[in-house]
């Protein structure tokens, strides 16, 4: 295996999985291919000798066919976290999360790119509560039909330099006095950004990873509060945290979808619904051992 085409790559996931597989001396002769939708966003990864950032449209069949040419892998990492409203799911949702992986699968068997790595989300669903989680499953879906050598990976939310979960609530602790919190008692088991990039990479190396469906969590559970609470004490700001009733979250939400880049949506309540935990407990496949959230967030939180 020597190429891999990366679609989403540019982002937080992606980019921590072209270091991991380029710092392995299994993949010494790597070449990336890294497609964006703005080049200059991606300056950190134009400086790797072996990653090839590309402006292209990867809804385009055209660009996508192109793209895939000479491929021995395809890793599919785009999600949106706002799709939109709508049934089964808003189209933001249906274009990134179904219609994208739909391409991706015919465009792959169409160059005979066999090797796919797709992640998806923790409690994807097709009853799910929200359009993400719902538009999520249908995308595994649509690439299981597909006849290809699938891996899928299912983390928590995942945290790490760059995150755009605790560095949020660190940086709202630096403004806000206290919090107003939606959702303060969802649950969730983070993941670290670096344990989900080895676990990918692993994945490309084991054949016995082909057809399986992983479910990625870090060590512990919390809730939201306690996450809120921990990311603004660790970035030297402690704040109270306020639960808010069902009626005002919902309310919160719906006016800050009207704010560009708001950060939070209705659909986003209707997934903190269901617990974004592991039923097995902490869970990573090979034999890794998860890393604490603990032991990594204080050195990128702090300040
Ligand atoms: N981060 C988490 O906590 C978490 C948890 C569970 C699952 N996941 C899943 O993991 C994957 C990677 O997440 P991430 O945190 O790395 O996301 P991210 O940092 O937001 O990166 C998203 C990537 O997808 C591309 N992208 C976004 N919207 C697109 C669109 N409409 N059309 C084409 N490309 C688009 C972006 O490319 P550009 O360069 O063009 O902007 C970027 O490379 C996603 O599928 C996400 O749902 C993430």
């Amino acid at each position: 295996m020597n190429s891999i085409l990366l679609i989403g790559g540019t982002g937080f996931l992606g980019s921590a999985v072209v270091r991991e597989l380029a710092r392995r001396p299994a993949s010494a002769n790597f070449q990336f291919t890294l497609p964006t939708r703005r080049r200059e966003k991606a300056k950190h990864l134009l400086v790797l000798p072996t990653a090839d950032v590309v402006d292209a449209d990867v809804h385009d069949p055209a660009t996508l066919a192109w793209l895939m040419q000479g491929q021995d892998a395809v890793i599919s990492l785009v999600g949106v976290l706002k799709g939109g409203e709508g049934q089964p799911y808003g189209q933001g949702f249906a274009r990134a999360h179904v219609e994208l992986p739909r391409k991706i699968a015919a465009a792959a068997r169409a160059a005979g790119v066999r090797r796919v790595l797709h992640v998806s989300a923790l409690q994807a669903a097709a009853d799910a509560p929200s359009g993400y989680l719902r538009s999520k499953a249908a995308g595994e879906a649509v690439l299981r039909e597909a006849g290809l050598d699938l891996t899928i990976f299912r983390p928590s939310v995942i945290f790490g330099p760059g995150d755009a979960f605790l560095n949020l609530f660190a940086r709202m602790a630096r403004i806000a006095p206290f919090f107003p919190l939606a959702g303060a008692d969802a649950r969730f088991q983070p993941v670290w950004v670096e344990d989900v990039a080895a676990t990918l990479a692993d994945s490309l190396q084991r054949a016995e990873s082909i057809g399986a469906s992983y479910d990625l969590c870090g060590p512990r559970q919390y809730s939201l509060r306690q996450l809120v609470k921990y990311a603004a004490a660790a970035g030297g700001h402690p704040r109270l945290v306020i639960g808010l009733p069902q009626a005002v979250a919902w309310l919160q939400a719906w006016a800050m979808e009207f704010i560009p880049n708001g950060p939070m949506t209705r659909d986003n309540i209707r997934s903190m619904r269901v617990a974004s935990v592991c039923d097995s407990g902490c869970s990573l496949p090979f034999g890794r051992v998860a890393t604490p959230l603990e032991l990594v967030a204080p050195t990128y939180l702090h300040g």
